[in-house]
């Protein structure tokens, strides 16, 4: 009677560990990134590496092309998309562009002036991610 009840006991916690395990790899495939996350994600990693090479005083290298998607990359909410973010994409752009081909004794400023853009662009859209846009800004 005993090891029934224990074989029960044992299957019974069989069954919630699998189901827990299950759980985050569900989550994983329900979770969609939309192309423009992805992209924004891609430019946050990129502006670090970037905010790293000016502290160290190495070359930066090329504007990254992919950054160009912004204007037609998927948004999350396709009416995002409007005159605001067409601007605000296009000043961002502009900046960025302008940390690879300006004077290097301006690269700090220059950098500086595009992370504002993203903050700039953020705080009519989309404000949650601004506190870490933030620490990408060299003081
Ligand atoms: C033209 C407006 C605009 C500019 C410029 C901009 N962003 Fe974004 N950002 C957005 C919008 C809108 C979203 C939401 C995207 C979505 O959900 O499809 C977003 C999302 C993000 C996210 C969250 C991504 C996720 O996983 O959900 C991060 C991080 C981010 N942006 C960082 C940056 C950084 C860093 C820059 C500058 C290098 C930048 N953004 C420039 C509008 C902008």
């Amino acid at each position: 009677m005993r090891s029934v009840f224990g074989v029960l006991l044992m299957s019974l916690l069989f069954f919630f560990c699998k189901k827990e395990l299950k759980q985050p790899k569900e989550e994983l495939i329900m979770y969609q990134s939309s192309e423009m996350a992805a992209l924004m994600n891609a430019m946050y990693e990129g502006n670090m590496t970037i905010k790293n090479k000016i502290l160290e005083g190495e070359s930066i290298g090329d504007f990254p092309e992919t950054y160009l998607n912004i204007h037609n990359a998927v948004l999350t909410d396709p009416a995002d998309r409007n005159a605001s973010f067409e601007a605000f994409s296009k000043l961002y752009i502009q900046n960025m562009q302008q940390v690879y081909t300006g004077a290097k004794d301006s690269l700090k400023e220059n950098f500086n002036k595009t992370i504002n853009s993203c903050i700039a662009c953020h705080q009519t859209t989309c404000t949650g991610p601004i506190p870490r846009i933030k620490k990408l800004l060299i003081k």
